[in-house]
């Protein structure tokens, strides 16, 4: 069973490639994360956690879910990460999550792809020919990590130093707290109030009322808002102008 959550369509992307390859079925994580639903998910095939890198680390809420949540049946976990290129030390903390559920660590694979955080001014959104690429790049190594996935191997990726994680650990929290702020989110007259902002957001951040998002103080900065609004009605502060987002297209 592959398991996911995608802000941008990346993650979501890689897990559907992955499925399609070893023939599983996949879950997106989303409404479950949003009702604080960890009741019991059963596989009898090894499960695959795919997460978007957010900060060096898995987001927060994700980690998380996937600490709380009663996995059974299988007891072998693989993970799957899509970053923009530095996923971090997210597979240390995906080891301690499966070792703590007193399951088997299986590796993890880690995909460049796309970025999708304008919201960020150190992090630009990549033009398409580049974007193009990465995803080809990644859809290139899709049958050697499913292969292994689907026969059972370890995924090899590279290793995490001891330097990476005495920086990490205490950096990712404290940027998270005074970083991911939901204050500069405002919406524009092009807003049609269809509400996706507020279905999308996986820490329920956002209330519509009159129509139109509000965002609550506590923001994962995920940019499922942004990058999802249909009508590109999103703007944050000074640093973003409504309609500038990302969003995976289809027809890469
Ligand atoms: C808040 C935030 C933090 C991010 N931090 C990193 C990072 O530390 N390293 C990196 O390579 N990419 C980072 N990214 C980029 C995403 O990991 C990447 O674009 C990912 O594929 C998005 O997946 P999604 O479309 O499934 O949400 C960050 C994105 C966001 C929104």
């Amino acid at each position: 069973m592959i398991l996911y959550f995608s802000a941008t369509g990346n993650t979501e992307y890689i897990a559907g490639k992955i499925a399609e390859y070893i023939g599983d079925d996949t879950l997106n994580l989303l409404e479950r994360i949003k009702a604080g639903d960890f009741s019991e998910i059963h596989s009898d095939r090894p499960f695959v956690i795919c997460s978007p890198i957010h900060v060096c680390e898995m987001p927060i809420f994700f980690a998380d879910y996937i600490k709380r949540v009663k996995l059974t049946g299988n007891p072998d976990v693989y993970f799957v990460f899509t970053s923009g290129g530095y996923a971090g030390v997210a597979s240390s903390i995906a080891r301690r999550i499966v070792r703590s559920k007193g399951m088997n660590y299986m590796g993890r694979a880690e995909f460049t792809m796309p970025r999708n955080y304008p919201v960020s001014r150190h992090y630009p959104l990549l033009g398409e020919e580049e974007c193009r690429r990465r995803v080809e790049e990644s859809q290139k190594r899709i049958p050697e990590i499913a292969g292994c996935i689907k026969d059972g191997k370890w995924l090899q990726a590279r290793h995490v130093t001891f330097f990476e994680k005495i920086i990490t650990y205490p950096f990712t929290p404290l940027w998270a707290k005074f970083k991911h702020t939901a204050k500069p989110f405002y919406a524009t007259d092009k807003c049609i109030g269809c509400g996706k902002c507020e279905r999308l957001c996986p820490v329920n951040s956002i209330t519509m009322v009159d129509n139109r998002p509000r965002w609550a103080d506590k923001c994962a900065h995920c940019m499922s808002c942004i990058g999802n609004c249909p009508v590109g009605a999103i703007g944050y502060g000074d640093v973003v102008e409504p309609g500038e987002r990302y969003r995976f297209e289809k027809n890469h």
